[in-house]
């Protein structure tokens, strides 16, 4: 955003909105990204917005490998952990996840085992003893097809998949189609939709890695954080839900007012010990199939803020303690432990062996359908 553009968006919040539009069309590009181990060639898109926001998306694993926006003087920075090199990427080196699609179910299902319809499915145990994020060969590592989407107002990047009956174990075959759209008021919306012609589990998120200071610009636990919630599905040592959900009344678990990621986070507590930190679902106040405000983070230094919307029921609040600093990424820059936090919306996690969790099953004739957006701004 220019100086005259924020100026007189200070005085008048309206006024953005037209002057904005008038400021830049939004824009897609695309490039090769590199190929993958198989010799397939990949594409990294580049979306623009007409303030100059921009978020480039590969069709590999449909991972967001850059989100660049404005802190509070206008200065553009990235604020997402990844690579500048799909090899990198198709490694998963530490098994971070960092930017993608996540399928066919996000997060965990217990001793990679589920039962649907009187018959069990055993999937790869790929995060002992359970499955993570899908499996061995999750929808984060498949080559996604692309098509751009330029409507003046915004640009947006559509991906399919087809996911066939038994990739991974799971039954069905399912076609998955996720849209990525950048608009002019610095959202980025994620639309997830599929089909199955069989009974089937399904669980989509997306898994990016934000630092509101800059991607490897140290840690988030000085940023600031609102979770709209009133209890999270604690977890056992091996971070399966025990079932029941426990309020966040009195525990570092309460994000209701804005608190410092870090303030509670080496707190002597059962749930953080299982967690290595904050590795939990909370669980979001019922809002029925719209979209709700589930959280929102501040950095203090930057002035950056980051709501996100979704339609789930859940969001995983995860601070990136897995990061040891032996990852470098982009720019040449090493992620220590908490130098991200992820806000992954979903359903909650093992829900296909938990009836009293919202239902993950998805049966011919019906459409799955959630919504998550991350929208930008500055205070
Ligand atoms: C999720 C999991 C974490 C971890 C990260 C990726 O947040 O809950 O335990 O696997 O993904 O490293």
């Amino acid at each position: 955003m220019n100086k005259a553009v924020s100026a007189i968006s200070a005085i008048a919040g309206t006024a953005i909105l037209c002057l904005g539009a008038s400021a830049g069309t939004p824009t897609i590009t695309s490039k090769p990204f590199g190929n993958l181990p198989d010799g397939r060639a990949t594409t990294l898109y580049t979306l623009t917005n007409s303030d100059g926001m921009q978020v480039s998306i590969t069709n590999f694993g449909g991972i967001v490998t850059s989100i660049k926006t404005p802190d509070r003087k206008g200065n553009l920075g990235d604020v997402v952990l990844g690579y500048d090199r799909v090899d990198n990427y198709a490694k998963g080196l530490g098994g971070t996840y960092f930017g993608a699609l996540i399928g066919r179910y996000a997060n965990r299902i217990a001793r990679g085992k589920f039962t649907l319809d009187g018959k069990t499915y055993h999937l790869a145990i790929n995060n002992p003893p359970n499955t993570l994020h899908g499996g061995k060969i999750g929808f984060d590592k498949k080559l996604w097809t692309a098509k751009e989407i330029n409507d003046r107002n915004s640009v947006g990047l559509d991906l399919t998949y087809f996911s066939k009956d038994g990739e991974e174990n799971f039954p069905g075959n399912l076609n998955v189609h996720v849209i990525y759209t950048l608009t002019n008021n610095g959202s980025l919306k994620i639309d997830y939709s599929a089909v199955t012609d069989k009974d089937t589990v399904i669980n989509l998120t997306n898994h990016s890695y934000f630092n509101l200071n800059g991607a490897g610009n140290g840690t988030i636990l000085g940023q600031k954080l609102i979770i709209f919630s009133d209890a999270i599905t604690p977890i056992d040592a091996t971070s399966i839900p025990t079932g029941g959900l426990e309020s966040v009344t009195g525990t570092p678990f309460d994000f209701r007012s804005p608190t410092e990621i870090g303030k509670r986070i080496d707190q002597n507590d059962p749930q953080l010990k299982n967690g290595h930190g904050y590795d939990h679902n909370f669980v979001l106040r019922p809002h029925g199939n719209s979209l709700a405000l589930a959280a929102i983070a501040y950095s203090p230094e930057t002035g950056r803020v980051l709501s996100e919307y979704t339609t789930q029921p859940g969001v995983q609040l995860y601070t990136g303690n897995f990061l040891d600093g032996t990852i470098t990424g982009k720019y040449g820059r090493k992620y220590p432990k908490h130098a991200a936090f992820c806000l992954e919306t979903q359903h909650f996690p093992d829900s296909p062996n938990r009836p009293s969790f919202p239902t993950t099953e998805l049966k011919p004739g019906e459409v799955y359908s959630e919504h998550t957006v991350y929208r930008f701004t500055t205070r």
